[in-house]
């Protein structure tokens, strides 16, 4: 049988209702907590290859998903540049100063060595999982340029003027990123990863005019790249509310994920068939089971005859209670 997201996506199926989660394995489940606690470098974990199998399988072992992602970080591609990249506990991530000339000068025999262990542990989870998907990931350039200019989340502070500010700096970058993203996600694929999933999670903070250039450009060279390696690719520009239906006419995914912000039904008849993914909204698994029912099946109804695959709106937020989770899943398993 063929893998359960492939069928929804490149055959369009709708009779089965696939389900995984954005951040599933995470800090809303007590054993990641415990190994996190261990394991106070955040880029070091995602580095070691046994520990990345374990956490990346976790959640498959509580729930019954239809996909694995595997534990890693859009970060890992400015580490594997050279730029230094940490978590602070309570503020979030935070780089080092931006060496460009090491940065453009990073051949792909370096970048690839240094993230070896993040394929490794690919390879493991792949080696485990059997009949079920295996999602790796990149962050799209835009969103990866922003955390390397800027240094830390824009959710703290963010000007695109300033981010903006050497055009021809911002230029080269972008190229530099969107080559390395190839990379880093052709290694994804020969490690075992089957579907590919890009975050431009910072979409909606570009200036309208500048969506072209900084969002659907650099996504569309990426999605075209992971076509022609025949793996389905889904892209998430979250934030960019009525410009999904350009991003989608322009870069053309096999497979759209949307945001919280996205009304369901206007998507779905604006889009010529596109498979959608996600949408919930995260806070609402904070709430009480009625209200996450209700919600969930808003989801269910409208992409009844439609390839859909069930998820959030954005990321497991860490106050989720893992029984909430399972509760969400019956939901989608029991409504078809
Ligand atoms: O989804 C999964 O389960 C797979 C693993 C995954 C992580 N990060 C693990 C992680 C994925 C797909 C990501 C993607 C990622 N990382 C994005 C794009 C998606 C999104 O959320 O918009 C972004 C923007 C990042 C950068 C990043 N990494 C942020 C903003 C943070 C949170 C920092 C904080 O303190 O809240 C991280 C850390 C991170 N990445 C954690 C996990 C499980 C939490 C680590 C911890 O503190 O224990």
């Amino acid at each position: 049988m063929k893998d359960t997201l492939r069928a929804c996506i490149e055959d369009k199926e709708n009779s089965y209702t696939p389900i995984w989660f954005m951040r599933q394995a995470g800090r809303y489940l007590p054993e990641f907590r415990e190994i996190r606690k261990e394991n106070p470098n955040f880029i070091k974990l995602c580095l070691n290859e046994n520990l990345v199998n374990e956490i990346t399988l976790q959640p498959l072992k509580r729930f019954d998903l239809d996909a694995a992602i595997i534990f890693s970080d859009i970060l890992m591609v400015p580490y594997g540049l050279g730029q230094k990249v940490e978590f602070k506990k309570g503020f979030g991530p935070m780089l080092g100063k931006l060496n460009i000339d090491e940065i453009i000068n990073t051949e792909a025999t370096e970048f690839t060595k240094k993230l070896l262990p993040v394929y490794k542990g690919i390879k493991k989870v792949k080696s485990n999982l059997k009949e079920k998907n295996l999602i790796g990931f990149a962050g799209a350039p835009w969103t990866l340029l922003l955390y390397m200019l800027n240094k830390e989340s824009p959710k703290n502070n963010f000007n695109f003027d300033i981010i903006n500010k050497d055009k021809g700096l911002t230029a080269k970058l972008l190229l530099k990123i969107e080559e390395t993203v190839c990379l880093h996600v052709d290694k994804q694929i020969e490690a075992g990863a089957n579907v590919i999933q890009i975050f431009d999670s910072w979409a909606g903070l570009l200036p309208k005019k500048e969506l072209t250039n900084f969002c659907y450009n650099p996504n569309k060279k990426i999605i075209e790249h992971i076509k022609s390696k025949k793996i389905p690719a889904i892209c998430f520009p979250k934030g960019i509310g009525e410009n999904y239906i350009d991003f989608c006419s322009l870069v053309k995914p096999d497979c759209i994920s949307i945001d919280q912000e996205i009304d369901p039904k206007w998507i779905k008849e604006k889009l010529n068939g596109i498979p959608v993914q996600g949408g919930l909204d995260p806070k609402i698994l904070l709430t009480d089971n009625e209200k996450i029912k209700k919600t969930a099946e808003q989801y269910l109804n409208i992409f009844k005859d439609y390839p859909y695959i069930f998820n959030l709106g954005h990321g497991v937020l860490p106050e989720t209670k893992p029984e909430t989770v399972e509760y969400l899943i019956k939901i989608v398993r029991d409504k078809k």
